[in-house]
């Protein structure tokens, strides 16, 4: 770096700093000439520096700056100057300063980036992502990455404080079942074998805990092979921790105790205990089990007026074992028969089959309906949902399922829509007592936590006779209508555990043959355990204040799981493939 030494940051020079020679290194944000001086601005991690190139300081210096093109990386020794009157820049944390360069050494050229490297981008986000180097000299990018950094290491100081251990478990091990389907790899020492990547490192922290490590955390990469969203990658980092000789309520107030802190690490003040809602509750309230607390327009339950009415798409959907719920929208009579049209077509992609609506007049709820009703109904429905006059009722009639998917979506829909929050403003939920099962077609069961969650002791005499009914001491905590963690406590039973497995389907020697570790090891000693684990990339999104997760990890895959930068997954070659016998049936 031709004997220079970086000795100064681009953010840090003041007017305190004027008469002092500094060297700064960092790329060309952008260069412009004035009446003979070259300006340019030169950006490093941490901020912007404006650096003069003049004709009559330093002639050498000067003509070097004409070679300059943006993203030149440089290294520029000079006098920290105050700006003239009137280019004084307020906005700007070094805008009263400029540095007079007396040498100028280029250390790199580059290419013409294919977009500008610019705060606000509106270049397509694939362009930006197979350039993802370039993306992150963006500053929000890189103050979304610091910021996950910060929260982050809150997180460990905060876990190292409390007791617990940090651990690494492996990445290359046997299928966790958390519901995805795994990412596997081929063994070359074995043909035919494969490791799964793990989906979490669930069974290894229980195993830690047989192991007496009482507690442990890791910040640990899980891998899960499913539908992508926009909170979800294949490839995630959870806060991952597991006590032992705990209850639900200490391991609670641990996790709120990390969460307050790594909220604190990005600035945001917040106070717990968090509110907790049961399961129950929230399909009942909200019609999902990640509630969005941060505004009302909560659902109304109304299925037994809806069983006597005349009107046959209600009364048939609650003979046929289903619901009838309604939203009250304040002020909502003013919508226009096209907006309530738009909002019907919203329900209609949850699979509801139309939106019932009534307005609400001074005489009580109308529409082409209400013929249906009697003037009691009526009422009752009115009484109910609290109905005030230049309200709108919207209805959904069908199985709790299509009506609790439609109405909980249309109902964040509207907060959205209609600004009824703050968007800064961090809302925190409990939601305890899940079920341990779903049902599904035929009867099917499947977990709802996972395998290892316990199920509510009073229940347990009903785990073979009646699944259906059975509560978990499994508890998610949900931020703004994200789950951003979840956990339980586990089986530590091996008769539990293996009843629990053999009513998701594995006889005694199928469970040996996947858990058999796990198995063996609660037969040796186990201690009642629990834990949870926290998405670090939703935490870091929401904290933030992004849209997608994609915005918080440096290296992410797009929708459709691939990398744009490095083009993977790829294939790889024959040899390769003969290495670990293994055949590829190409398409075509
Ligand atoms: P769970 O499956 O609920 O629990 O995962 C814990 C948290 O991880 C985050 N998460 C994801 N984030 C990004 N992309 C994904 N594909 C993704 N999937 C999950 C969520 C979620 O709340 N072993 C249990 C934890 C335990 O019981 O202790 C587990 O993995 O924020
Ligand atoms: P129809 O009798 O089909 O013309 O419907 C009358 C009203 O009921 C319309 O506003 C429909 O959108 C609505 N509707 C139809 N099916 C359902 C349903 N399953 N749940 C709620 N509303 C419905």
């Amino acid at each position: 770096m031709g004997g220079m030494h970086r000795d100064t940051r681009c953010a840090e020079l003041q007017a305190a700093d004027i008469g002092r020679t500094v060297t700064l290194m960092g790329w060309v944000a952008s260069r412009r000439d004035h009446g003979g001086i070259v300006f340019i601005d030169l950006r490093d991690r941490d901020g912007i520096t404006q650096v003069a190139f003049s004709p009559d300081r330093m002639a050498a210096a000067h003509a070097e700056a004409h070679r300059l093109r943006s993203e030149f990386v440089i290294a520029v020794r000079g006098e920290v100057c105050a700006r003239p009157e009137g280019t004084v820049n307020p906005r700007m944390a070094t805008g009263e300063i400029e540095v007079y360069a007396d040498e100028l050494i280029i250390l790199n050229t580059a290419e013409t980036p294919p977009f500008q490297i610019e705060d606000d981008c509106d270049t397509a986000e694939d362009v930006r992502l197979r350039h993802r180097y370039l993306d992150l000299r963006r500053r929000p990018l890189q103050q979304a990455l610091i910021l996950r950094h910060r929260i982050a290491q809150a997180a460990r100081r905060y876990l190292d404080e409390n007791g617990f251990i940090e651990v690494d478990t492996p990445m290359l091990t046997r299928s966790t079942p958390e519901g995805a389907r795994d990412y596997v790899v081929p063994s070359r020492v074995y043909p035919g074998s494969f490791y799964a990547l793990p989906q979490s490192p669930q069974l290894f922290k229980q195993l830690l805990m047989v192991a007496g490590f009482d507690r442990y955390f890791q910040i640990a990469r899980c891998f899960r092979d499913e539908d992508l969203r926009a909170d979800r990658q294949p490839e995630f980092t959870q806060i991952d921790l597991e006590l032992s000789f705990s209850d639900q309520d200490e391991i609670m107030a641990v996790t709120e105790g990390l969460i307050t802190r790594m909220c604190e690490a990005a600035g945001h003040t917040v106070a717990p205990p968090f509110p907790r809602l049961t399961y129950d509750e929230a399909m009942a309230r909200f019609g999902c089990d990640r509630p969005d607390v941060r505004f009302g327009l909560e659902l109304v339950d109304v299925s037994d007026v809806a069983a006597a009415c005349d009107f046959k798409v209600f009364s048939a959907a609650v003979a046929r074992g289903g619901l009838v719920k309604g939203i009250r929208i304040p002020g909502g009579a003013s919508l226009s028969r096209k907006e309530i049209d738009e909002l019907t077509k919203f329900v209609q992609r949850y699979g509801a089959k139309g939106m019932a609506y009534f307005k609400v007049t001074d005489d009580g709820p109308t529409s082409n309906i209400a013929k249906f009703f009697t003037k009691e109904q009526l009422a009752e429905i009115g009484r109910r949902m609290e109905a005030q006059e230049g309200d709108l009722l919207v209805f959904g009639a069908d199985t709790a399922h299509v009506v609790h998917d439609s109405l909980a979506a249309l109902r964040c829909h509207l907060g959205r829509e209609r600004n009824l929050y703050d968007p800064k403003e961090l809302r925190f939920v409990w939601v305890t007592d899940f079920p341990m099962f779903e049902v599904g077609e035929g009867g099917h069961l499947s977990a709802c936590h996972h395998p290892f969650t316990m199920v509510v002791e009073e229940d347990l005499e009903r785990l073979e006779s009646d699944p259906a009914s059975l509560r978990t001491y499994a508890y998610d905590l949900v931020l703004n209508g994200t789950e951003i963690g979840g956990g339980s406590l586990r089986i530590h039973d091996l008769d539990v555990q293996l009843r629990m497995l053999a009513l998701l389907g594995f006889s005694e020697a199928e469970a040996r043959a996947r858990f058999g570790f796990l198995l063996d090891a609660l037969a040796h000693g186990a201690p009642p355990h629990g834990g949870l684990a926290f998405g670090l990339d939703r935490v870091a999104m929401l904290l933030a204040g992004r849209e997608s997760i994609r915005d918080v990890i440096a290296f992410p895959k797009t929708q459709r799981t691939t990398c744009l930068l490095t083009d993977a997954p790829s294939e790889i070659d024959d040899a390769q493939l003969e290495e670990l016998r293994l055949m590829v049936e190409r398409e075509g």
